[in-house]
């Protein structure tokens, strides 16, 4: 098989947190299906929704999980299995005052050491307010948004100049794997990709029997359509991603 350095941008690994990971065995499956493909790191970006929980206590839980996982990994060092290193990150389900957010929670909850916040966008239309929030993240908080799954929402973004203008400003757009599934769908993906709106790519798993971690497919029309520089681009590694 052939070796790659690449990146699962969004996963639900972490166990017990979200509606991702059951349990620590899981969340080692996941990880084993993952490195299986090829892939050498996973961003581990559990649900926060900010309207249900405080980010504190968020992080908190989050730190609870890691530990247990990473407690899991320790206990099978012996096996000599090779895991994808994880990068902490979350999944912050967008408000309208995300961009007023306390600097010290923003900064924790963005993807590793990076100024990368995943952003979970409404399903409904994207107003002036979403983007304004948007902007708000990018030049006052010095944010770079990537929107999650962006294969949700082609309808809810009926401003697609305003969008191209964020991308512009440095706004960054995930797409998920299983996009690459279905002609129809996979058409639009490409199609979005070619457009230059997308930025990543991520599986978006949350389990072993429904939402498997599957890379794959997409891995394949990537280097088909669009080469291997592409894909290298789409499946990046987080460090070195932005400066502070
Ligand atoms: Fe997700």
């Amino acid at each position: 098989m052939r070796q790659m350095i690449a990146t699962d941008w969004h996963t639900h690994i972490l166990p017990g947190l979200d509606d991702g990971s059951r349990d620590p065995q899981e969340s080692l499956a996941m990880l084993q299906s993952i490195a299986s493909q090829g892939v050498s790191a996973a961003v581990l970006t559990p649900h926060f929704y900010p309207q249900n929980e405080s980010p504190g206590r968020f992080l908190e839980r989050r730190e609870t999980a890691r530990f247990r996982l990473e407690k899991a990994i320790a206990g099978r060092a012996d096996e000599g299995i090779d895991l994808p290193v994880r990068i902490l990150g979350a999944e912050v389900y967008y408000f309208d005052e995300l961009g007023g957010m306390d600097a010290e929670e923003l900064s924790a909850l963005c993807i590793g050491d990076t100024r990368i916040l995943m952003v979970e966008m409404p399903m409904d239309p994207w107003d002036h307010r979403v983007f304004a929030c948007l902007e708000k993240l990018i030049y006052q908080r010095k944010i770079q948004p990537l929107v999650a799954h962006i294969d949700r929402y082609y309808r809810a973004v009926k401003d697609k100049e305003a969008l191209d203008a964020l991308i512009g400003e440095g706004l960054l757009v995930q797409l998920n794997a299983s996009a690459f599934q279905g002609q129809l769908s996979r058409r639009k993906a490409i199609r979005w990709i070619q457009d230059g709106r997308v930025h990543r790519i991520g599986s978006d798993c949350h389990n072993m029997r429904d939402r498997k971690p599957e890379l794959s497919g997409a891995i394949e029309v990537i280097r088909r359509q669009f080469g291997e520089e592409a894909l290298a681009m789409y499946f990046a590694g987080v460090e070195g991603q932005i400066d502070g």
